[in-house]
């Protein structure tokens, strides 16, 4: 099929799949933790959380973080070691670095209360159109869509539309399509239909259940027998592959961490001493010394494989009893490195060598 990069709905009046979709949300809703009331900080706080990350994932996290930092002010005032390790396994940590940011504009600029107006919720560091658009339609009822890749596909299912859903306009031109047909007082729900029904039944993957979807009877892919074929989607590049060494430095009980620079993947947050590619003991041997590290020994103590978004982590990792402190690193011990550092989980994979 022709990829296109304009969605139009050739003819699809989409206005008849509001009450079908609001029906079947009020009876198959999942009972999930932000849904419990519409107050705009939990709504944006999951909304942030759900971004890469999936459902049941989010959910204890959700809780634990709603526990310690139940509103805006708290969340502008925590520690960013103690916010980081709330967040600590979930990934993309500068979600949550921007959760804070904007939580202290909130507190400077709007006296701690939520913004209602869609173009100053927008302005809020880490807040995109998504994010505005779930907002302000779940917590102030506006009829402001929030267009993810659950709402594209079932988009580009019902009207089979060829338009290439990786292209920034196509997502632009669904939101303005949709924007014409919220309901009145059911915005809300209008847009966690949208998006519940993208997530547990017009499922990615070529496995729509369809015998279980309100919009069957409209639907162009289901009539056609399409389902596959849509959404259309430009392949993203392959995942570039990165070697790096970590070294496992222990001087008595103590253990060495380190900051990672800042402006690079993961910048700011903590990690074992992680060198770029693959380094030979004599390397290594020469990297401890250049630290003023007198090693002991230096021993092989396994491999581990992280996946991120746009590239993959290739890392060997060293164990180095250490006789001497170097310079650049900080010494915990197991308890402060379990209890208060924040270890992204590539490092924590590297963390289980220790025992
Ligand atoms: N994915 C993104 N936003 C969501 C929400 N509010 N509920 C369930 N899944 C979601
Ligand atoms: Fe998706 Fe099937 Fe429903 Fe069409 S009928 S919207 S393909 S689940």
């Amino acid at each position: 099929m022709a990829k296109e990069n304009v969605f139009n709905t050739s003819g699809f009046e989409l206005k008849k799949i509001v009450m079908p979709l609001l029906d079947w949300y009020a009876v198959n809703r999942r009972i999930l933790p932000w849904r419990e009331n519409t107050d705009p900080y939990r709504v944006w706080v999951s909304e942030i959380m759900l971004q890469q990350t999936r459902v049941d994932t989010v959910i204890p996290y959700y809780c634990r973080f709603l526990d310690r930092l139940p509103d805006i002010q708290s969340l502008a005032e925590v520690p960013e070691e103690e916010l980081l390790k709330l967040w600590e396994g979930l990934g993309y940590y500068s979600r949550v670095r921007n959760m804070q940011k904007a939580a202290r504009v909130i507190v400077e600029t709007c006296g701690g209360v939520f913004p209602r107006e869609y173009e100053k919720i927008l302005a809020l560091p880490g807040i995109g159109q998504y994010t505005a658009g779930a907002v302000s339609s779940i917590a102030f009822e506006q009829p402001i869509p929030a267009v993810d890749g659950n709402v594209m596909r079932v988009l580009s299912r019902i009207t089979e539309s060829g338009a290439d859903i990786a292209d920034p306009a196509v997502r632009k031109q669904m939101t303005a399509v949709l924007a014409e047909i919220y309901p009145v007082d059911r915005c809300g729900d209008f847009t966690q239909s949208l998006m519940e029904l993208g997530a547990i039944v017009c499922l990615p993957n070529g496995a729509p259940l369809c015998a279980e979807c309100p919009l069957q009877g409209l639907c162009r892919a289901f009539r056609d027998g399409k389902q596959q074929d849509y959404p259309v989607q430009t392949r993203k590049p392959a995942r570039k592959k990165e070697c790096k060494t970590v070294l496992l430095l222990r001087r008595g009980e103590e253990i060495a961490v380190r900051r990672r620079q800042e402006g690079r993947l993961l910048g700011g947050l903590w990690e074992f001493p992680c060198l770029d590619g693959k380094k030979t003991q004599q390397e290594l041997l020469c990297w401890l010394e250049q630290a003023g590290l007198e090693a002991e020994r230096l021993e092989r103590a396994g491999t581990v494989r992280h996946v991120f978004t746009h590239v993959e982590w290739q890392m060997e990792a060293f164990f180095a009893p250490c006789s001497s402190t170097g310079e650049g690193l900080c010494w915990v011990t197991p308890e402060q490195l379990d209890g208060q550092i924040a270890l992204p989980t590539a490092f924590k994979k590297c963390r289980k060598f220790f025992r």
